[in-house]
This record gives structure tokens, sequence and C-alpha cells, in this order.
């Protein structure tokens, strides 16, 4: 009904007051999956607009295809009115046009400026380095003029997330764009990131930018957009005004059902310790001390939670925690054995199991199938070997189940990775690790950039995890994640543990706040007790 009244509303408007206008596009890919199917949807101008949808919902389809990126089997595309055809991204960036996608698509060993300029005047790489100057110039001048905080000299590979970010919204801006198309922009952003995002948004609003804002969360879409459009399956399921529509409402429109985020958990009864760090220090390379004399423990049947603000540590120390770095000193064990400085495959072999933060580039071989990746850690599991060959019955069997239990939206457990929608790759990885029955699962961010439905699945299946015996170590931006599943819970600040807390069920995001802006913290003895021999 409620699209009826829009669709009239469209034509009362008037077409002038629509900068895009989308309509019945339908978009089959190769593979066969139908991912828009008769899709309607208009931009106004200078608004900011939701697209709202579950992973694998067609979100990212139709801004490639406004983009260029993909051409739609059918439908027509109205840029002020005009009827266009999109071939391609440099006729969408001549019509004004920027998108900042899901993954990143910066060239990690060049400099921020060098990213900024890439490919925008025909030189060669010599000649890039004879402009370089120019090129920070140019980063320069922009980022001031958007006031955006960037460093134009930082390679790209040592710049954390939210800064990437600003480099393709910056990219994006210096080619001109009055449309600015922002695919799930906060999935990888921290609460202060996005905040910031957020500020900088408005301000390119008040500039006359219109911006298209793909995201599932409620609270932010609520926050930030002006209308939304939300898509389930591949169709529209409506257009509204945001404060016209309740967060329920949009859940249900997203989902069709109504979901429940509380997360049932009996009381955790811990017993021997699994992991244990001590005095652990890290300086990183530009002199910053990311850990200072971290030491706490984790047992089995206990999920201790690290809360913070993104940026204080937690993703060095989890580094630490897979050898994916060496700290400076201290001593990390799992069930007694030290870890540091031991191949991945051996950190594996003790069962330790890792959902990394950045899935995208230690999570997933792309070109591998969705079994291949599931399966990659396994192989030589007794369940999957039959003497010699392998029981491809049980593997087969295996990842059926896990596309299924994860909502893994694919045609086949054969299909390439590459080929899935992000918050779909996302789960690929999640499926891996905690399905391979580690003894200490280390879960970080676990359902960041994944839709409701699923997320909710993970969040139950860690609590489980960790009933039946696993040592669970969680680390989550998401304030209401970590403590809703933690156990106990420490908060890192600077570097340092700043609080402990032994059991989760009192705290609240005020108290947690202080602790985590560094405005409040506990005595060594208090925080010392996370400490189990
Ligand atoms: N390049 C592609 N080839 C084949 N199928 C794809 C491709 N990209 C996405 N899909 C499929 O199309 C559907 C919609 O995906 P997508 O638009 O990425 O969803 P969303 O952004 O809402 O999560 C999914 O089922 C996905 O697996
Ligand atoms: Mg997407």
């Amino acid at each position: 009904m409620e699209q009826e009244v829009i669709v009239e509303q469209e034509e009362v408007v008037e077409q002038e007051d629509f900068v895009v206008q989308m309509r019945g596009i339908n978009k089959v890919y190769p593979n066969g999956i139908a991912a828009n199917k008769d899709v309607n949807f208009s931009l106004r101008r200078g608004e900011i607009h939701a697209i709202m949808g579950e992973n694998g919902a067609g979100k990212s389809t139709l801004m490639k295809i406004l983009f260029g990126l993909e051409q739609p089997t059918s439908g027509e595309i109205l840029i002020n009115g005009q009827p266009v055809a999109i071939h391609n991204p440099q006729k969408a960036i001549s019509l004004g046009i920027g998108m900042v996608h899901q993954h990143f698509m910066l060239v990690p060993s060049l400099t921020v400026a060098e990213n900024i300029v890439l490919g925008m005047a025909p030189t060669t790489k010599s000649r890039l380095l004879v402009d370089y100057k120019k090129a920070v110039q140019i980063a320069e001048e922009n980022a001031a003029r958007y006031n955006f905080r960037i460093e134009p000299n930082s390679k790209v590979m040592d710049i954390p997330v939210g800064m990437k970010q600003k480099v393709e919204i910056l990219k994006a801006l210096v080619r001109g764009a009055k449309i600015l198309i922002l695919d799930e922009p906060t999935a990888v952003l921290t609460t202060q990131e996005t905040t910031e995002l957020f500020k900088e948004l408005i301000a390119l609003k008040e500039q006359g930018l219109t911006i298209v804002f793909i995201s599932h969360k409620l609270k932010e879409i609520k926050q930030i957009t002006d209308r939304l459009t939300i898509m389930r399956g591949g169709r529209t399921m409506g257009v509204y005004n945001t404060a016209d529509i309740s967060e329920a409402e949009i859940s249900r429109l997203m989902v069709g059902r109504d979901v429940v985020l509380k997360v049932v958990k009996d009381k955790a009864q811990p017993t021997e310790t699994i992991l244990k760090v001590r005095d652990l220090e890290y300086t990183n390379r530009w002199n910053k001390k990311m850990l200072d004399k971290l030491s706490f423990s984790v047992r089995r049947g206990e999920i201790l939670g690290i809360a913070g603000v993104e940026g204080n540590g937690q993703r060095e120390l989890v580094e630490m925690l897979f050898n994916l770095n060496t700290p400076d000193t201290g001593t990390i064990t799992v069930c007694g054995e030290s870890i540091i400085n031991q191949p991945q495959n051996k950190i594996r072999d003790r069962g330790v199991s890792l959902v990394p933060e950045d899935r995208m580039t230690y999570g997933i071989a792309d070109i591998a199938t969705i079994e291949e990746n599931v399966i990659s850690d396994r192989f030589t599991d007794s369940r999957f070997n039959k003497g010699p060959l392998f029981n491809v019955q049980e593997i087969h069997s295996e990842c059926d189940n896990l596309i299924v239990d994860y909502r893994i939206l694919a045609k086949s457990r054969k299909q390439q990775v590459k080929m899935l929608s992000g918050g779909n790759i996302q789960k690929v990885v999640v499926a891996r690790e905690l399905s391979s029955k580690p003894t200490l699962l280390i879960a970080d961010q676990p359902t960041r950039g994944i839709d409701v439905g699923a997320t909710e699945f993970i969040r139950n299946e860690i609590v489980e995890l960790s009933r039946e015996g696993a040592a669970v170590l969680l680390v989550s931006a998401d304030l209401n994640e970590v403590i809703e599943l933690s156990d106990s819970l420490i908060v890192m600040y600077g570097g340092k543990i700043v609080a402990y807390f032994e059991d989760t069920s009192q705290l609240d995001d005020e108290v947690m706040g202080e602790y985590m802006l560094g405005l409040k913290h506990q005595t060594e003895e208090e925080i010392a007790k996370v400490s189990y021999e």
C-alpha cells in the first residue's frame, strides 16, 4: 500500500526534484541469481537516503548499476530527468556520481595522497612520483575544504579503516561527485568514527550533495537519513520518510519477522585457564605504546569480553594472539604452551580459532569455493577422511548445514566466494571458525557487517561454544554485543586494562563509557583479578 502512495507522490512532485530515478530495474547475474526484481528507486536532490535490507537483498547490486559497475538486465535510469546509459564508472563519474564500496578499493602500497589523485591525470608511475607534491597539495586542500582528518603521506596499508574510508570519500569528491553512494560505511567503523562520519555527511548534505547510505543498522538510519528504501529478496518493500516509520516496522519489512536480539545464557561455570597473557608490551613503529603491561586469563566455559574504543590496543592484542605480529616483551600461553612466533597452523592445531576483524584480508581465499574455504582448516579431521581418501559426503553435508545455519545466500557450496555479497563472505569465515570446535575462540567483531538474522544466530553459537567448554575471547566495538554476550569483561584504554568486571549483568553503557573514554580506571588490585593462574 505504502509503495503505491509514494508512486503517486512522485508523479505529483515532478521530475526536476529528483536527481536520480531508477525505474523497473531487473538484474540477473550470469550465474542465474536475480539480485534486483523490478526495483524503483529515486533520490531527491540534497537528501540522505538509506537503502536498507539484509545481506543479499540486492542493495549493492542496485548501486553498482547506478555507478556503472553492473549493467541492468532491464529498466531505465534518469539523471536530472534525462534518460542515461551508464556503461562504466567513468560515465557515472562524469554524471557526478561517486561510490565508496563495502570493501575499499585503495592501493595499499601507495600513500593517501597518491590514492586520492590516482588515475585522475594520465600519469605513468614515474610521473606520479614527480607530481607527488601536487598530489599532497590536492589531498590537503580537499581535506581542509570538507573538514576531513587524513594523513596524506601515510601509506594506505598503515592507516586505520576509518581513515581509509575518508580517503575513499575524498577520492569521490575530488572527482566532482554530487551524488555520493556509501555502501555500508559504518560496518567497519568504531562508534567514534561513525559519529565523525555522520557530522561529515551532514556537512556534505548542507553543501548540496545527495547521499545514498546503505546500512542495516536501524539506529543510525533513524539518526541520519531523510528517506529510506527497504529491500528484501531483490525487491523494494517500500519507500518512507524516515520520520514516519518506526524501527520495529523497518525491521519487520527487512526481515519479515520480529527479531529478538536478547541473548539467553546460563551462568558461566569456568574451569581451567586456557589462555594466559602476561605483561604483554608492544610499541608500534610510530613509537606509540599500543600494549602496556597487559595481563589477563580466559578460562574454559567463559566468555571474556574486551570492550573499548577502537584503536586502544585491541587490534594489536588480537594480532599477537594469532602470531600476526610479535610483542616486545611478555608471554602468551595456550594450555600452558607459548604461542609467540608459532606458525598459524601450529596455533590452530592447539585448538585456537580466530574470527579476524579484517575478514577479507586474513579470512578468506576468494577465488576458492565456499566449501573449500569452510573445509580449509580441517582437511586432517578424521571425520572428513576415510583412510587415505576424503569423506566427500561428510564434507558436503557439513558445508550445506553451515550454509543453512548461517543463512549464507549462495546458489551452492560450489560457488566461488568472491561471487557472494560482502555480508555473505563474512558469514563464510565466521561459519568456518565457529564450527571448528575450538578450545579457544578469538572472535574479533564477529557480527560486524552481518545482518540481524545471522547476527542472532552467531551470538547464540558463541554462547553455546563457551557452554560446551570453549574459552572465548570476544573483542567487540559494539557495546550492546559485548555486554550481552560476555560473562566477564575488561575495558582497554590506551593499551592498558583500565577495568575488569567479573559480572556483566549490572553493567550499563554509561558506566562503561567512562572507562572507555579514560575518565575512570579501577585500582591495580581490582584489575589483577582477571589474571587467573
Ligand atoms: N557478481 C555477482 N555474480 C553473481 N551473483 C552475485 C554477484 N554479486 C552479488 N550476487 C548475488 O546477488 C544477490 C544480491 O547481492 P548484493 O547486491 O551484494 O546484496 P546486498 O548488498 O544487499 O547484501 C546475492 O544473492 C548475491 O550472492
Ligand atoms: Mg552489499
